[in-house]
């Protein structure tokens, strides 16, 4: 009997801060029954542990030697969300916190740290099955991949989306001081000289500003599907 087979494929999505990358990449996943990677997360908990540690995040060489030091793995949860452990100690909610949010962009701009993350990263992608999503994805960690998004809103509306986020989780934040914030986290993560932020010559490219999520997932379902029918292989 003959069939077809359908081939896992990867599927990377960029964007700034507030862009609906995280909520579109687990549905996503959930649709596929592929992993959801969320490479925010890891240079979060590298953050919340040098801040924990009191060390200066401007210190490159000791947010580097303590990068190389830690165990930091992503576990998926039973809602489809992803926890973050730093050597065994769940930390999902403190990778969130204003102090993380503020700090961790000089972090992630420290090149040694990158290179650290990048490699990890490649090593989840290789067996393909997944949606990872973060700054550099489509453009340094998996260029390669099937289906490359970058996902984009309005700064308003990145800001709206955060403090929906944060205020739920507990935070007092206003919509002004995270649209600061904001704005600045897009600044660094986008000038910075290691991988910044950019719009991959091949990536589609969404703006969800008024968009439903629902519809944003779909779309990105429907680019997985054409690829997944591309690497068809008939048995
Ligand atoms: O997506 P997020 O807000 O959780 O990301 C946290 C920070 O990490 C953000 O300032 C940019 C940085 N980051 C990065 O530089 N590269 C990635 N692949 C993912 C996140």
């Amino acid at each position: 009997m003959t069939g077809k087979t359908r081939r896992s494929v990867c599927i990377a999505i960029d964007g700034p801060a507030g862009a609906g990358k995280s909520t579109v990449a687990r549905e996503v996943a959930r649709t596929l029954g592929y992993t959801y990677i969320d490479t925010g997360a890891m240079y979060r908990a590298l953050t919340y542990k040098a801040l924990a540690s009191g060390l200066d995040v401007g210190d490159a060489p000791a947010i580097t030697s303590l990068a190389r030091s830690l165990d930091i793995s992503l576990k998926p949860d039973s809602n489809g969300s992803v926890r973050v452990f730093v050597d065994g100690i769940d930390v999902t909610r403190e990778v969130r916190s204003p102090e993380v949010n503020m700090m961790v962009s000089p972090v992630a701009a420290i090149p040694e740290v990158r290179a650290l993350m990048v490699e990890k990263q490649r090593a989840m992608a290789t067996a393909g099955g997944v949606v990872m999503e973060g700054r550099d994805i489509t453009t340094v960690v998996i260029p390669d991949a099937e289906v490359k998004v970058y996902l984009d809103a309005s700064p308003e509306e990145r800001a709206r989306r955060r403090v929906r986020e944060l205020r739920s989780s507990g935070y007092a934040v206003s919509v002004d001081e995270t649209l600061e914030e904001i704005k600045n986290r897009d600044a660094i993560d986008s000038q910075r000289e290691c991988s910044p932020l950019t719009k991959g010559e091949d990536a589609f490219v969404l703006d969800t500003t008024g968009m439903p999520v629902e519809s944003v997932v779909a779309h990105v379902v429907g680019l997985a599907r054409k690829a997944q029918e591309m690497r068809c292989t008939t048995t």
